[in-house]
């Protein structure tokens, strides 16, 4: 299949919890972490989140850095990447900060139901909002449906960043290539924050594991990087 390169980036506490349960998003990385991370978006073409992230953080997803946005810039890019969020129900919140930011636009991929439900959403957007494409893609949707489609879209590099049910989705498929976990000093201990991933059937088990490229500190966050499938070098 013809898809993205794709790269699934996670901060988690030492109990693989990814927040707690409280208003504010939980602060699992440092300014190091988040440089990185911004430069791995820089590398990047797209950056796909959940429905639920959306709804609990409501982030930008945007390059940070001017520096970086102005290399993508000279690159002949988009100063910011595509971004994308899956959603079942296709209930977004049109006022969401992701719709409004950025320079590259954004897709929801979301079932045959969800497609009218989250295009009128969209329609109640301002007129020089970036634009926003609605994809039905599959019921419920799949990895591999909005892979192909953001290939289409001339997408070779993609970025996941969340939340648990997303990189559930993801990992299961088998079709997420490099994994880079933050792991932060501490733990959250709480029964119902949320987890990095919930049950499922990963392709990587005891008997097939990950490769691991790399296990470093940044300061007192841990970083580790898997490869997971054949994919690129190192
Ligand atoms: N630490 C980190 O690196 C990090 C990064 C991102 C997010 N987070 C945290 O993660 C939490 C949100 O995670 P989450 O797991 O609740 O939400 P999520 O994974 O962001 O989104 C879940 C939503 O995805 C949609 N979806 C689409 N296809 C699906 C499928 N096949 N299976 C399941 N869901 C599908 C559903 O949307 P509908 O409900 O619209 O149908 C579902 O509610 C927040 O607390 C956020 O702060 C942490």
């Amino acid at each position: 299949m013809d898809r993205p390169y794709t790269i699934l980036s996670c901060a988690m506490s030492v109990d693989g919890r990814i927040d707690d349960t409280g208003p504010q998003r939980l602060r699992l990385s440092n300014e190091a972490d988040f440089a990185e991370i911004d430069e791995l978006r820089a590398e990047c073409d797209a950056i796909l989140v959940g429905a639920g992230t959306l709804r609990a953080d409501d982030p930008r997803l945007l390059v940070r850095s001017p520096l970086l946005r102005r290399r993508r810039r000279e690159q002949g890019r988009t100063e910011n990447l595509l971004k994308a969020v899956i959603t079942r129900s296709g209930e977004i919140d049109p006022q969401a900060r992701l719709f409004s930011t950025g320079d590259a636009g954004a897709v929801v991929y979301t079932t045959g139901a969800g497609v009218e439900i989250a295009r009128s959403a969209l329609e109640r957007r301002p007129d020089d909002d970036p634009p926003a494409d609605v994809v039905d893609a599959g019921d419920p949707p799949t990895a591999k449906a909005v892979l192909a489609d953001l290939a289409d879209r001339g997408v070779s590099r993609l970025l996941v960043e969340g939340g648990g049910h997303v990189h559930t989705l993801f990992l299961t498929s088998g079709l997420v290539d490099e994994l880079r976990l933050a792991i932060a000093p501490f733990f959250v201990g709480e029964e119902d924050a949320p987890r990095f991933v919930l049950p499922g059937a990963f392709p990587h088990t005891p008997d097939t594991p990950m490769r691991l490229l790399e296990a470093r500190a940044l300061g007192e966050v841990a970083v580790l990087r898997y490869r997971l499938g054949e994919g690129e070098g190192r």
